[in-house]
């Protein structure tokens, strides 16, 4: 145990507590499934005694998921944890998790109970909860701001009763990693019987130092850490695990420890947390944000294209992302957009670099990031000229609302010809485009879709900006109009009009890699 660092992940219940609506039993354990799939050792699955629903959630899961062990948190009173004993006890492996608040600022003003009836009740408490399973853990809530004498008596007796591991949470992140280490040093020095259970971390994310503190409590002797994917968590959420599993991982150099996640899992996980909780993930998140492993500038797209190294301390694939993004921006270098074009299967005579560098430096400038349609319209400039759009929507209807299923019919002209077909879809702009495919025959996947008021006032403009891949590559359709759908539709066919574009010029010069 000693060279293991246990991760107890509490997206179900730390987690779901925050979010704005319940998760139901089948997204409950959905996401239970797929923490089983990551590796993680303990899935804190929710609070029984809080709802009929979150029992429900905990005692399926305890039923249903395998490998992890299951476990469910209870305040430290009689019902809660005979509640939550009955709760994990259908799982391979159950947990009760009893907690109490330990702070000056939680006994006297939330509870009202002296240190000695709080030792007291630990002790009963623990007790009750050992007689109905093996593996009781014990938090001393709000444990960053309790004095280190009474902590030290807290956790001994909470051990003394039976407690196999005894959890030390900065409940409202208030601690420091330096502030820590004294906590955990203390503790370990202090507490005689510290040795007979597993000593855990759980922090919030109140001052951002979430993760550095949960590291710093590994560094003095912690084996199990709390966390919850994409840093979910009451408030400012908790530790996130992505960071804390490859923060051990990447600096192995320095924790000389190991966590047994499935690191491959991280990327999967985080976008099913993400679509299930409907809580987003900023670009810039540690991990497994957008731009984790994007790179916009130039100096460092140079670097990356000779080194990976030289910008990456984690490969993308480590946590199971296809590969690095290379953002094609004003401050792209000319080699940058020579390695996109070969990439994209030109060869290198079919451009001038020098030539077609300015244009691209002139539309990024205007533009922002230049995709891969982009790209190939400034190759293609000349041809593109005399070329129309293959598909023309000359006819959209789509009807939607509550209790009926939303269905698009759409008529296109397809090199002049007409063509009409009918879908329905998940919503009516799932529905529109889903239409148009049964046309075209093309089938994308939306990878981003922004839409933008750019005009005020109930009549307003929508801007639709579709960011769509398929086999062809990454293109970028924008469409204007009043209506939502409408927009969408345009911006569809503006990408759907893009690929034919593609597939035209691919047939008149076919130059696939390795032609
Ligand atoms: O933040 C906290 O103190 C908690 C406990 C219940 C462990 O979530
Ligand atoms: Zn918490």
């Amino acid at each position: 145990m000693k060279n293991r660092v246990i991760i107890f992940d509490t997206t179900l219940r730390d987690g779901e507590q925050a979010l704005m609506a319940s998760l139901t039993v089948e997204q409950k354990l959905r996401i239970a499934r797929q923490l089983a799939r990551l590796n993680v050792d303990v899935i804190e699955a929710g609070f029984p005694l809080s709802s009929p629903g979150d029992f429900e959630s905990v005692t399926t899961i305890a039923r249903e998921v395998k490998g992890p062990v299951i476990c469910g948190l209870a305040r430290l009173i009689e019902k809660d944890i005979v509640t939550c004993g009955k709760a994990v006890k259908p799982a391979e492996r159950a947990r009760i998790h009893t907690f109490i608040g330990t702070s000056a600022i939680h006994t006297e003003k939330k509870l009202r109970m002296s240190e000695n009836d709080i030792l007291d009740r630990v002790t009963r408490s623990v007790k009750l909860a050992r007689r109905l399973c093996g593996d009781v853990e014990f938090s001393a809530e709000d444990a960053g701001r309790t004095g280190p004498d009474f902590l030290c008596r807290v956790v001994e007796t909470a051990i003394a009763a039976g407690a196999t591991t005894v959890n030390i949470p900065d409940t409202v992140g208030y601690t420091t990693p330096e502030h820590f280490a004294k906590i955990f040093d203390d503790l370990f020095n202090r507490v005689p019987n510290i040795d007979k259970a597993v000593i855990s971390v759980h922090c919030h994310n109140d001052l951002g130092m979430a993760t550095a503190n949960s590291l710093t409590a590994v560094s003095h002797g912690a084996r199990q850490v709390e966390c919850a994917v994409n840093g979910l968590g009451e408030r400012a959420g908790n530790a996130a695990l992505e960071e804390v599993v490859m923060a051990i991982k990447v600096r192995k150099d320095l924790f000389r420890i190991a966590t047994g996640i499935n690191t491959k899992e991280i990327m999967r996980t985080s976008k099913l947390v993400r679509d299930i909780c409907a809580m987003p993930v900023q670009a810039n998140k540690a991990v497994v944000g957008a731009n984790a492993f994007a790179h916009s500038s130039g100096i460092h797209q140079d670097g990356m294209l000779k080194a990976k190294n030289t910008y990456e301390i984690m490969t993308p694939q480590s946590i199971g992302l296809k590969e690095t993004r290379m953002n094609l921006t004003s401050r792209s270098g000319s080699h940058m957009v020579k390695t996109r074009l070969l990439d994209l299967g030109y060869r290198e005579e079919e451009f001038d670099l020098d030539e077609l560098y300015a244009r691209f430096k002139a539309l990024a400038d205007k533009k922002g990031t230049v995709y891969d349609d982009d790209l190939i319209t400034l190759v293609e400039a000349k041809s593109h000229e005399d070329l129309g759009d293959r598909f023309v929507l000359e006819y959209l209807n789509v009807s939607s609302g509550t209790g009926t299923v939303p269905t698009a019919t759409a008529r296109i002209l397809v090199d002049g010809k007409v063509h009409q077909e009918a879908a329905c879809g998940d919503g009516a702009v799932d529905a529109a485009t889903n239409a148009i495919d049964r046309i075209t025959g093309y089938k994308l996947t939306i990878e981003n879709y922004r839409l933008d008021s750019i005009t005020g006032g109930r009549e307003a403009q929508g801007r639709v900006l579709i960011v769509g891949r398929c086999d062809e590559g990454v293109f970028t359709g924008t469409g204007t109009s009043t209506d939502i759908v409408e927009a969408s539709a345009f911006a569809y066919m503006d990408i759907v009009n893009k690929i034919a574009r593609m597939k035209r010029f691919r047939r008149k010069l076919p130059r696939q890699k390795g032609d």
